[in-house]
C-alpha cells in the first residue's frame, strides 16, 4: 500500500490564490505528497486549457472541480465577497464533506486561510488543518489587529485622520497610516459584510495547527514575530514561485495562468536596450474606470519611456475594452508601446529590459519583482494592496508608492523618475532584497528549512 501522506489543498476561487497554493501543491508533489486541488469548474477548465498542469505533476496530483454555481465573476460588485462566500457555504461545504467522507485516507486539509468554512468540515471529524494566506504577512497582520483598532477608535476611519499613524497596529506604528488599510476598512462605517468577512476569516486562524506564509524571514521578520504572538507555528516558505524553480533547477516555472499568455511580448522585449521598458499591469481582479484608465494612458505615454501594458479585456469596469487608442496618444503608443491582454509576468519580469514595474501591489506582483530586482510604482485597488505598496514605498524603499493619485503628471513623473532619476538608488535596493530572497529558498535558507518543516510535520500526521 502507498504510505504517502495525502492532503486536500483548498485555495480560494482567484488567480492570485490559485496561483500560489498550486506552486506549494508542486512543491509538495515533489516531496511525495500526494495532493488533492479543489478549484472552481471555471478554474479546473481554465486551467486544463491554458497549462500543462496535469503533465507536470505525477500520478500523486489529482486536480478536482467543486459542483457548478460558483462564480468569481460577482468578485467586481457591491459586496461581491459575501455574495461569493454564500455560494462557497452552500456549495462547497456539503460537497467538501462528502468527498472527504468517500475519499481515500487523508492526512490534512491546506485550506486558503480566508476560507474557515472548510476549517469547519476538517474539524467536525478531527482532520487536521493547515492554513495558507496568499497574502503579505504584513497584511494578515492587519487585519488582525482590526478588533484593537476599532476598540480604540481610529476605526472606523474619519475623513480627515487618513493621513495619521495608526497606534495600534504593533510593529507598524511608525508608519501605517489610515490610508494604508486594507480597502475594506476604508470606508466611513464598518457595515460592510466584506468588513466583517476579513477580520473573522482572520481572527480565526490560530484554531489551526500550522500558518503557511508566501514570504521569507528577511523581507517581513518584524512582523512574522508578531503573528508568532498568536500563530505560533508559522511556516514562511516564500516566494514560492522561487522556491519551486529553485527545486526544479530552472530558470523559470511553468505558468499556472488561468488566461492565455501572449509569449509574442518576448520578442518585442528582446529588441529592446536592457532597463528601458516599464511593464504595466494591474493583476487579475482590478478593474479601472474610463477615466482612470485615460489618466493612466496620457500619464504612460507622456513619460516617453517604453512600456509593456497588460490591458486585460474586463480592464475596464462595467464595459468591453474597445481596441481603439485616444487619437492624441495614437503616435506615443505606437512609437514606444506594446499591449497584450495577459502576458507571461515572471518571464517579463526576468527579461534584462525591465526596467521597472507600474503594479497594482497584488502580492504575488509584489514578490516576482522583488525576486528579479524590479523597482515599482505602486497604485494599490484593494484588499492587502493597500499595505503591500506602504512597506515598498516606505519601508523597503524599493519604489514610490502613489496610493490613490490617479493623475496624469504624477503618474508620468512618477515613471521617469523610476526610470531615470532615482533608479540607482532603488535598483540597490532591490538587487539586495533580490539576493536575500533567492538565499531563503536556496539549501540552508529560512524558506527551505520551513518546507522542509512543514514536509515533516505533515508526515507524522497519522491519520
Ligand atoms: C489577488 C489580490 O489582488 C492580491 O492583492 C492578493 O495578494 C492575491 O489575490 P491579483 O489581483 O491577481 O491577486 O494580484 P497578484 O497577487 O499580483 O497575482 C496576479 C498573478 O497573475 C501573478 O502571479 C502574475 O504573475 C499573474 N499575471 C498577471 C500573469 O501571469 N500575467 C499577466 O498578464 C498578469
Amino acid at each position: 500500500m502507498d504510505s504517502s501522506p495525502r492532503v486536500i489543498i483548498f485555495p480560494f476561487p482567484a488567480q492570485g490564490h490559485v496561483n500560489s497554493m498550486l506552486k506549494l501543491a508542486q512543491l509538495l508533489s515533489l516531496s511525495n505528497v500526494q495532493v488533492t486541488f479543489l478549484v472552481t469548474v471555471d478554474t479546473h477548465d481554465r486551467l486544463l486549457n491554458h497549462t500543462d498542469v496535469i503533465s507536470r505533476f505525477g500520478s500523486g496530483f489529482h486536480l478536482q472541480p467543486l459542483p457548478h454555481g460558483i462564480s468569481m465573476d460577482v468578485m467586481n460588485t457591491r459586496d461581491g465577497l459575501s455574495i461569493l462566500y454564500d455560494s462557497l457555504n452552500k456549495i462547497a461545504k456539503p460537497f467538501l464533506r462528502e468527498f472527504i467522507a468517500y475519499s481515500p485516507v487523508t492526512t490534512c486539509l491546506i485550506t486558503d486561510g480566508i476560507l474557515s468554512m472548510a476549517a469547519d468540515v476538517a474539524q467536525e471529524i478531527n482532520l487536521p488543518i493547515i492554513y495558507f494566506r496568499t497574502a503579505s504577512a504584513s497584511s494578515f497582520w492587519s487585519y488582525f489587529c482590526m478588533p484593537d483598532l476599532i476598540q480604540v477608535g481610529e476605526l472606523p476611519l474619519k475623513e480627515n485622520a487618513k493621513d495619521l499613524t495608526l497606534t495600534k497596529v504593533k510593529g507598524m506604528e511608525d508608519f501605517l497610516r489610515g490610508r494604508d488599510l486594507p480597502s475594506f476598512c476604508q470606508a466611513s462605517d464598518l457595515t460592510s459584510p466584506d468588513f466583517r468577512i476579513v477580520m473573522t476569516e482572520t481572527r480565526q486562524t490560530p484554531r489551526a495547527r500550522g500558518l503557511i506564509l508566501n514570504t521569507f524571514e528577511d523581507l517581513e521578520g518584524p512582523i512574522l514575530s508578531q503573528i508568532r504572538t498568536v500563530c505560533p507555528n508559522v511556516y514562511t516558505i516564500g516566494p514560492v514561485h522561487a522556491h519551486l524553480k529553485a527545486k526544479l533547477g530552472t530558470k523559470s516555472t511553468s505558468s499556472n495562468s488561468l488566461w492565455q499568455e501572449d509569449e509574442s511580448c518576448m520578442s518585442w522585449l528582446d529588441t529592446q536596450p536592457p532597463k528601458s521598458v516599464i511593464y504595466v499591469s494591474f493583476g487579475s481582479v482590478a478593474g479601472l474606470t474610463k477615466e482612470e484608465l485615460l489618466e493612466f494612458w496620457y500619464g504612460i505615454v507622456n513619460s516617453e519611456q517604453k512600456f509593456l501594458w497588460v490591458m486585460r479585456p474586463d480592464l475596464i469596469i462595467g464595459q468591453e475594452r474597445k481596441d481603439e487608442i485616444p487619437v492624441e496618444l495614437e503616435q506615443g503608443t505606437k512609437a514606444r508601446g506594446y499591449m497584450a491582454d495577459w502576458v507571461p509576468q515572471e518571464k517579463v519580469l526576468a527579461h534584462r529590459a525591465i526596467g521597472g514595474f507600474l503594479t497594482h501591489s497584488g502580492w504575488n506582483s509584489t514578490l516576482e519583482s522583488i525576486v528579479e530586482g524590479v523597482p515599482m510604482i505602486c497604485w494599490p485597488r484593494f484588499a492587502d494592496q493597500q499595505v503591500n505598496s506602504r512597506f515598498v514605498g516606505e519601508v523597503w524603499k524599493m519604489g514610490l508608492d502613489i496610493k490613490d493619485t490617479c493623475d496624469r503628471d504624477i503618474i508620468a513623473k512618477s515613471i521617469r523618475d523610476l526610470m531615470e532619476k532615482r533608479n540607482g538608488e532603488f535598483s540597490q535596493r532591490t538587487e539586495h532584497m533580490a539576493n536575500l530572497a533567492k538565499k531563503a529558498v536556496n539549501e540552508g535558507g529560512s524558506s527551505y528549512i520551513n518546507l522542509d518543516r512543514l514536509i515533516q510535520d505533515i508526515r507524522s500526521i497519522t491519520p
